[in-house]
């Protein structure tokens, strides 16, 4: 049962991240320090000390948080106001009232700009059955006080407790404070909000259906698990696939010539036996390639598959593959090593496609689960 929702307000109620960022680029301009847009996203979701000092610091800047605050206060209620701030689905902050669910918003902000916010959505503070800012807290997220102390003001369990969230840092407070976690996509990623554990995973608010009391409402949120949601598991990992607009036999040649390509370079003088590889990667439909490079103490050699995927990493981050083609003078054309079936493994589904393919054209096509069909996923991460 789901007796209370907790909110958290940047990014899930308000459409202000971004004007946030905005006046921290601003701030940081009129000192003449280069903190850009991006550099604020790894800092989001925990208070205003955190969005501050996080990219100060990485950028060695010597911060005068009492400064940078004060510039914040004084620029971004104007900045906001020339915004539509309300995000969509908002309206289920009342719809959960009248289905009996209490509701509690529990935000890093400071109070200032929780109370700006509320107002520019078109709520008001008496919605809310409790209102908890970042001060109400030492401890701002990921640690879990926030969402502890909002159940404990509300007299409801934390198992009887959803969070909502759409910043990383959120949805470990939620976690770690042994609550459901509904999260929003926008200011990250399917995957990287199921990579945090987040229970469900919607577009906006606006994706939750209507209920009418809190079984009805725990009903959906059981319902819509991050499985059957939009991403899908590789491995250890959810990943939005892309809808692909190129033929399979237009992408797996694109792929053979990587492969061969790759195979050109390896690095083989001891063994002579030269492989190229070809990873899809899912989210992107991108083509990553390796070849084998040996090594003069022989265990140190890394075959083309392994060397294929750690490419792609290099380039997306996690990835989900789609396809592996290796490329090789072989017959019948070799396979994955064990090894480079482990490390696929954590990347790929059961129906990933394995393309085997020989200098001389000989072709064979399997599945991922055809050459190892239970995978070792370790047991925390796994799904
Ligand atoms: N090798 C690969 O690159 N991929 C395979 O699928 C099989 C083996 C490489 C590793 C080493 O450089 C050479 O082939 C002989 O084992």
């Amino acid at each position: 049962m789901i007796n209370a929702i907790l909110f958290d307000m940047d990014g899930v109620l308000c459409d202000s991240e971004e004007v946030s960022i905005s006046v921290g680029v601003n701030y940081f301009k009129s000192k003449n320090v280069n903190i850009t847009h991006d550099d604020f996203l790894p800092h989001l979701g925990g208070g205003e000390r955190k969005f501050f000092e996080g990219p100060s610091r990485a950028k060695g800047y010597h911060l005068d948080y009492d400064d940078a605050s004060n510039y914040f206060k004084n620029h971004y209620e104007e900045l906001l106001n020339k915004t539509k701030p309300a995000l969509p689905g908002i309206d289920i902050v009342k719809r959960a009232r009248k289905a009996g669910v209490k509701t509690a918003l529990c935000s890093s902000a400071p109070r200032w700009k929780v109370l700006v916010n509320i107002k520019a959505i078109g709520l008001s503070e008496d919605d809310f059955d409790a209102v908890f800012s970042g001060e109400s807290v030492k401890r701002n997220k990921p640690e879990p006080d926030i969402y502890l102390n909002a159940a404990i003001n509300l007299g409801i369990d934390p198992s009887e407790c959803l969070v909502v969230e759409d910043s990383l840092f959120g949805v470990r407070a939620g976690k770690k404070a042994n609550m459901r976690v509904l999260a929003v996509t926008g200011t990250e990623s399917f995957d990287k909000l199921a990579s945090q554990g987040a229970d469900v995973i919607v577009s906006d608010l606006g994706a939750v259906g209507s209920f009418n009391s809190p079984e009805e409402l725990d009903k959906i949120i059981s319902q819509d698990s991050t499985s059957n949601a939009d991403g899908i598991l590789y491995g250890a990992n959810y990943i939005v696939p892309l809808k692909r607009r190129m033929s399979d036999s237009f992408v797996e040649k694109k792929m053979e010539e990587a492969a061969s390509y790759a195979r050109d370079h390896a690095y083989a003088p001891y063994s002579k036996f030269k492989v190229g590889a070809a990873v899809l990667s899912a989210a992107t439909g991108r083509i990553y390639s390796g070849c084998n490079v040996e090594n003069s103490s022989y265990g140190a050699t890394i075959c083309a598959e392994r060397n294929a995927i750690l490419h792609a990493i290099a380039e997306e981050g996690i990835i989900g593959i789609d396809t592996l083609l290796v490329y090789s003078d072989d017959d019948p054309p070799a396979p994955p090593c064990a090894n480079c079936l482990q490390v696929l493994a954590e990347f790929a589904k059961k129906d990933t496609k394995i393309i085997l393919v020989s200098v001389n054209g000989e072709r064979r096509e399997m599945l991922f689960s055809d050459l190892l069909p239970n995978p070792f996923i370790f047991p925390s991460v796994r799904k």
